[in-house]
């Protein structure tokens, strides 16, 4: 693995995503073998999931799994539901995210999406979750450059620490201002679905000729190239989800190799780079 410092925290650049994971509150076999073979043999630490996920389960069947491990090994990322948060209860959700991943406190908390959540109401209580140490960190996700700007003019706003986006070869409109502008203002980005989600979008990207031929001749696979391309500047970091081990290895074959200067033109000679500020496209 190779990893980041941010905020004084050490962070794997790759991480497992929870999405649709652990549906009925277990792991099945293929995502057990999965997640422990990304553990032990990739040091894929950082576990993104979410109370929305499986209502919660995909959370009850992270803990289960970390469970089996030394606690601090780990960096959880967890999300708090918009409409949770617009009624004011984060502590309440937080708790009960706690107490279903069997754990004291979560590495970083997000607000899943902006919804219509009060932001100096969301500084507040993430704060009060940071100073009671039910959290040790605190984020958002899916805000785009003018939420950012408004999280940044509230008191404390500033302690952002993650801004985690739709973003892959085939998502590239936020590196036009929302990743600049969270790279000058110290908010780390964390880039979800970098294998596009779900498996027609996958399979076009990995079937495309340009993909295959410039995976080639990284010595990559279509998946880790397009893994390579989100983390290639080893300032983001990723989350993909796989419940299969066999997938796992596709994905993170030659995985930190630099892309070279010229097959990263050829990728944006398809895959274009933004000109113009577009809104954030989300899930
Ligand atoms: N904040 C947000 O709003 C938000 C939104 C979406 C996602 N997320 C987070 O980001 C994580 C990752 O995003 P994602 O789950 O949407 O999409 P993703 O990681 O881009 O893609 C996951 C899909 O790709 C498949 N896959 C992975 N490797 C494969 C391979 N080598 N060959 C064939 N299929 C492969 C997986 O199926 P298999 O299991 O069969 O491998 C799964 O269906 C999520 O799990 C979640 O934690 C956050």
């Amino acid at each position: 693995m190779e990893y980041l410092t941010h905020k004084n925290e050490k962070i794997p650049l790759i991480g497992f995503g929870t999405y649709r994971m652990g549906e009925n509150g277990r792991l099945s076999k293929g995502e057990k073998e999965a997640m422990a073979k990304g553990v032990e043999s990739y040091g894929m630490t950082l576990i993104d999931t979410a109370e929305m996920y499986s209502n919660g389960n995909s959370e009850t069947a992270t803990g289960e799994f970390i469970g089996e491990y030394d606690r601090n090994r780990f960096f959880i990322v967890d999300k708090i539901l918009p409409q949770n948060a617009e009624k004011g209860l984060y502590r309440e959700c937080c708790k009960a995210s706690l107490k279903r991943l069997n754990i004291d406190c979560i590495d970083l908390y997000l607000l899943h999406w902006r919804g219509n959540v009060d932001l100096k109401d969301l500084v507040c209580h993430m704060e009060a979750l940071k100073n009671d140490g039910l959290i040790r960190h605190w984020g958002v996700s899916n805000f785009d450059i003018h939420d950012m700007r408004e999280l940044f003019a509230v008191k404390h706003g500033k302690n952002c620490f993650c801004n985690q986006i739709l973003y892959n070869l085939t998502v590239r409109g936020a590196e036009f201002d929302l990743i600049p502008w969270c790279r000058e203002n110290g908010v780390l980005i964390m880039a979800y679905s970098p294998l596009c989600h779900t498996e027609k979008s996958r399979k076009a990207l990995v079937s495309d000729d340009i993909i295959i031929k410039t995976a080639k001749s990284e010595g990559k696979t279509p998946e880790s190239l397009a893994l390579s391309f989100v983390i290639r500047n080893k300032d983001i970091i990723t989350v993909f989800k796989t419940g299969c081990k066999e997938h796992l290895k596709t994905n993170m074959r030659n995985v930190f190799l630099p892309i070279s200067d010229d097959d990263l033109s050829a990728l944006s000679a398809k895959y274009n780079p933004p000109t113009h500020a577009t809104e954030l496209e989300t899930l």
